[in-house]
């Protein structure tokens, strides 16, 4: 049965109260896959999300002949049996996040055929960082029939390579091409997001040589690639679930606790939080939200920025939150170019939102009413069904198969919150 023409139907006025737990983060496990082909060994990734985008990664790599066993939430890869390079478009249509094998299999194998990854609905997604890095570290790129055709003519040399935007994706990719370069290799202007410690400190695991993960600045020495070994590695929690969780939590009164997650994650997003009149409580792993929902909530300004600043993958949930504050709020998306469509959706739902090119001026409080809706992208959808919770009447939320890319049994962690929710197939 395909579950992606399912639909998510959501009773309104409801609130989320209790505790829930965070899966592993998609944004890391992913990365942590592909990373262990360097390995060319067994590596057993811990807190792997149950989501269908781990599920693409595990075929990608199986595609390249790696064995991948999966018990509950833990992966255990061999990558010795690794016997292609080629990633097919296939699989890289699916999910683009497949382009995180170019990096470790140009530093394994020297050469690496990967699907040239779509753009999606919330942007180009363009890879230009990505390949500036790599030719920079002595990689040739012939671009053809929709293929990236990497080789490495001579041997991969570390440089000195300076970003011009802190792109998460660039990050990874020249960390794992750089890992066993001849010499030492600076990333200036690094990605500093949580996934990318997550992946450096795998990285060192395997017996690479990282400083300065979370930092802006990583320098990489090169080491030999057959010196690396497989390693045993949990994945942090995943900040952008959490947070989440947390906007439901805060949009209908909770109180709702977080577990799994290091608050540190979420410094600006619970700085937001409390600006807005939200009682935040944090713990060694947890964060608790609290607030009279009988009240609006104070107006709020989001900006989106590479961590530490606002994550962009908030920007949907911190909208409907504004629709819920008592005033003006502005939400500006500074990291893709087309991360408003979620607006379009709240808008029937009864937000009062004027979209001017990257600025979105929210003006509440508006009661939300039920209404059918459809995602546009995984943190849309979710938000969507938030928005559903907390609505008046009935919503329908349709296209959840975004849903499931980033969210582990998001139906049932909902209900166990309070909500009442169900998912189901309209053709049954
Ligand atoms: C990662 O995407 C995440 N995805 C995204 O999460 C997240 O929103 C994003 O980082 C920013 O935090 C995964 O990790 C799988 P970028 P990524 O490279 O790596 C432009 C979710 O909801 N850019 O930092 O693609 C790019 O077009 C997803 O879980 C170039 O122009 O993000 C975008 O506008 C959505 N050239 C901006 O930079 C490049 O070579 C940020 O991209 C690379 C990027």
């Amino acid at each position: 049965m395909n579950r992606k023409d399912d639909i998510i139907v959501v009773q309104g006025n409801q609130t989320l109260t209790g505790k829930v737990s965070v899966s592993g983060a998609k944004n890391s496990a992913l990365k942590l896959i592909a990373a262990s082909i360097l390995a060319n060994d067994v590596c057993t990734i811990q807190n792997v999300p149950n989501i269908s985008d781990i599920d693409i990664m595990c075929q990608v790599l199986e595609s390249l002949g790696a064995k991948v066993d999966r018990k509950d939430h833990t992966l255990v890869i061999d990558s010795s049996f690794i016997n292609s390079v080629e990633a097919s478009y296939k699989l890289v249509s699916q999910m683009r996040a497949s382009i995180a094998v170019l990096g470790p299999l140009v530093s394994r194998f020297g050469e690496a055929k990967v699907a040239m990854p779509g753009g999606c609905q919330i942007g180009a997604r363009k890879i230009d960082m990505h390949l500036m890095g790599l030719r920079q570290l002595g990689v040739k790129f012939d671009v053809n029939f929709g293929y990236l055709n990497a080789t490495v003519p001579s041997k991969l040399r570390g440089a000195n390579i300076r970003l011009d935007f802190a792109s998460v994706g660039a990050t990874e990719n020249i960390l794992m091409a750089s890992v066993c370069a001849e010499g030492r290799t600076i990333i200036d202007n690094a990605a500093r997001e949580p996934e990318i410690v997550d992946l450096c400190n795998f990285l060192n695991e395997i017996g690479c040589s990282i400083h300065g993960a979370g930092t802006s600045v990583i320098e990489i020495e090169g080491v030999d690639v057959n010196s690396l070994h497989g390693c045993t590695y949990k994945t942090c929690g995943d900040r952008i679930e959490a947070g989440t969780y947390i906007v439901g939590g805060a949009a209908t009164g909770g109180p709702l606790t977080v577990e799994g997650i290091d608050p540190d994650y979420l410094k600006t997003a619970i700085r937001k939080l409390r600006d807005m009149g939200v009682d935040v409580k944090i713990d060694k792993d947890s964060i608790t939200v609290s607030r009279d929902a009988t009240k609006p909530l104070r107006t709020v300004q989001v900006q989106t920025l590479p961590h530490p600043g606002f994550p962009t993958d908030l920007q949907a949930q911190f909208m409907l939150l504004a629709c819920l504050a008592e005033g003006t709020s502005i939400i500006t998306e500074n990291v893709f170019e087309n991360r408003f469509m979620f607006a379009a959706e709240i808008m029937r739902m009864g937000a009062n939102i004027s979209l001017q090119e990257h600025h979105a001026v929210v003006k509440g409080p508006v009661k939300l009413q039920g209404a059918p809706v459809s995602s546009t992208d995984l943190r849309a959808g979710a938000s969507l069904v938030l928005a559903g919770i907390m609505a008046e009447g009935t919503t329908t939320v349709t296209e959840v198969g975004h849903i499931d890319r980033g969210y582990e049994d998001f139906v049932d962690k909902l209900c166990r919150l309070g909500a009442e929710i169900e998912r189901k197939n309209p053709k049954k």
